[in-house]
């Protein structure tokens, strides 16, 4: 039988095991706060800032919701930054991407302090995942690294293949897996556009994690029995009726391989969201020094 993994289940465990911290961050003075900045006029990004809000509130984290006109000029951003950066009661900054044109996304990124990026993106905090020693894990691959853990499935000496080389995603998911600890020491290949003979690479794979953005790409035929799929796509087509999210795996096809898959939607996609919570948390707890067990 194919384990289907439960991405809202694991995520609802996440936001629940966060609430004694968050409880007890509030009572000795800090409340745990999350700042949003929006910058463009995208209904999707308008969503998922929406959704980050409401997640925030029902486990107890504070929020600011911060918007600005996409024809403001970049300097209106930095200052908006910068303010974040020296406010006190905010502890995690996350400025909702893709930017405006005119606006250098990785300025922006070196502005946020980096004890405030919750992202994970800042260099300082890329430099340290690379190193080995994370301040911030980037939240879907911390998802899938937590989703992972939820199914047992052991990463230790396992054959991973990443598909995708993002900055958000296909880079910092290889790096965990690679990590010297929980959860890495997997041997890790990453795939991209240029990869010669996916397939080949595929087959070999124990574990495999869709990043591409390219629905429906990775089909049944492509894996060999037994492997575990987790599918970080989030794409949206359209279909006779209107449109529909899928993933970068063909569901149908991949299950009748998997030994356990995850969903779209359902799966990676919570857990991205809780994963934030989870890094607001910590940054909270790590500025007040007030330790906070963390699941
Ligand atoms: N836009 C799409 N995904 C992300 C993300 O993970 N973080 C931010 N800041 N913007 C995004």
């Amino acid at each position: 039988m194919t384990e289907i993994i439960d991405g809202n289940e694991v995520a609802q465990e996440i936001r629940d095991g966060l609430v004694a911290g968050i409880d007890g961050l509030t009572d000795s003075g800090t409340t745990p706060c999350l700042a949003t900045v929006l910058m463009n006029n995208d209904p999707a990004s308008q969503t998922y800032v929406s959704m980050k809000h409401k997640d925030c509130e029902e486990v107890g984290i504070a929020t600011r919701d911060i918007e600005l006109d996409p024809e403001a000029p970049a300097s209106a951003l930095f200052d908006t930054v910068d303010e974040l950066n020296a406010d006190p009661e905010v502890h995690g900054i996350l400025v909702q991407m893709p930017l405006p044109d005119h606006v250098d996304e990785r300025e922006v990124l070196r502005r946020i302090d980096p004890a405030k990026d919750v992202d994970g993106f800042h260099p300082e905090n890329v430099g340290r995942l690379v190193a080995g020693n994370p301040r911030f894990k980037p939240c879907t691959p911390h998802g899938v690294q937590k989703l992972l853990a939820a199914a047992d499935v052991e990463t230790e000496g396992a054959n991973a293949v990443v598909v995708g080389r993002s900055n958000i995603v296909g880079k910092p998911m290889a790096n965990l897996l690679i990590q010297k600890s929980d959860g890495g020491n997997a041997t890790t290949t990453v795939c991209h556009s240029r990869t010669d003979d996916l397939e080949a690479k595929l087959r070999d794979a124990d574990i495999v994690v869709a990043a591409a953005g390219v629905p429906g790409m990775i089909t049944g035929n492509m894996l060999s029995g037994d492997t575990v799929v987790i599918d970080v796509g989030i794409n949206r087509v359209e279909t006779d009726d209107g449109s529909e999210l899928v993933g970068d795996v063909d569901f149908e096809s991949a299950k009748q391989k998997a030994s356990a898959i995850t969903p779209v939607p359902g799966g990676v996609g919570p857990m991205t969201r809780a994963m934030l919570l989870w890094n607001t948390v910590k940054a909270a707890s790590d500025e007040s020094g007030v330790d906070v067990e963390l699941p």
